[in-house]
């Protein structure tokens, strides 16, 4: 496995590497929801490229930039031990060096949900993919369902300039209690940790009447509202949502494919999580 932190050497390293490569783009403080993403590009692709690199243009000010999980090591460790080809670890002055000046903007897309949340947001994921995307050229790049806007962002921008790079999208890997897997859950503190387990409940329970054949968008959104209402350590919700797959639009009326999420705070950490009306 090559461990890389220059643009360039990568650029060579990916270009000599054998074909299909897979990219798994990353910010550390891996966990089963990454491995599983770089399992499946192990078994899909000749070659398997995985970035390392905590995106400061992604984070507002104020938010977790400085305090996010990083574990280089380690990281290192489990990608070796699952057969990675490559490891791209850039740092701030390699992605961003003096004079970077050009954004990529997806639209309106990123001002709803995540982007009305955390303005700027999508604005700094999606100009760091498409650079990731521009040094390793890869056919293919991995994406978790657990971060559902993301993935939503990450196709309009491959199709909509015409990139050329399959988005592959794997479901969310979940704890036996239902929360997702997510570097940010090592700051739960322990009561914390067990309260966490109502952002799934609380998406189940709106699925389940979606299920039972509710199609009101409001009925299956206040369902869901009400099971986050009920655990005291959620300090607040930014949204519950029921969208549109494509435009993220909110829905009036559920349909096959919407997409119902939550974002919602327990303690300093903000959850976020989601589930497909199937
Ligand atoms: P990060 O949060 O490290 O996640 C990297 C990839 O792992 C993303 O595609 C994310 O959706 C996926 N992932 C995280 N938790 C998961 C889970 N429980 N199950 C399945 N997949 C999961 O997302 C980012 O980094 C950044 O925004 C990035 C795309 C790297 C751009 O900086």
């Amino acid at each position: 496995m090559r461990v890389i932190a220059s643009k360039e050497e990568m650029r060579r390293a990916c270009r000599e590497a054998a074909r299909p490569l897979g990219l798994v783009p990353t910010m550390g403080a891996l966990h089963q929801g990454h491995l599983s993403l770089v399992d499946r590009a192990r078994a899909d692709c000749a070659s398997v490229a995985v970035s390392i690199f905590v995106n400061p243009t992604q984070f507002a000010e104020g938010e977790d930039f400085a305090e996010y999980p990083r574990d280089l090591e380690l990281d290192l460790e489990m990608l070796r031990q699952r057969g990675v080809d490559l490891v791209f670890v850039p740092d701030v002055a390699e992605v961003y060096p003096p004079g970077f000046h050009t954004w990529v903007d997806v639209g309106p897309i990123a001002d709803r949900l995540e982007g009305a949340a955390r303005p700027g947001h999508f604005r700094g994921v999606a100009t760091v993919v498409a650079k990731l995307f521009g040094v390793v050229q890869p056919e293919r790049a991995y994406f978790g369902q657990k971060d559902g806007q993301q993935t939503v962002v990450v196709r309009k921008l491959a199709r909509d300039l015409d990139m050329g790079i399959e988005v592959v999208v794997l479901p969310t890997v979940r704890e036996a209690d239902g929360l997702a897997m997510s570097s940010r859950n090592v700051r739960l503190n322990p009561e914390q940790r067990q309260a966490a387990a109502v952002v799934y409940r609380a998406l189940s329970a709106g699925l389940g009447i979606w299920y039972g054949g509710e199609t009101d968008a409001t009925a299956i959104v206040s369902t869901a509202q009400l099971q986050l209402d009920s655990e005291p350590l959620v300090r607040s919700v930014d949204y519950v949502s029921l969208a549109d797959p494509e435009t993220l639009e909110e829905l009036a009326l559920a349909s096959p494919g919407g997409m119902l999420s939550v974002a919602a705070h327990l303690g300093s950490v903000r959850l976020i999580d989601n589930v497909i009306l199937e």
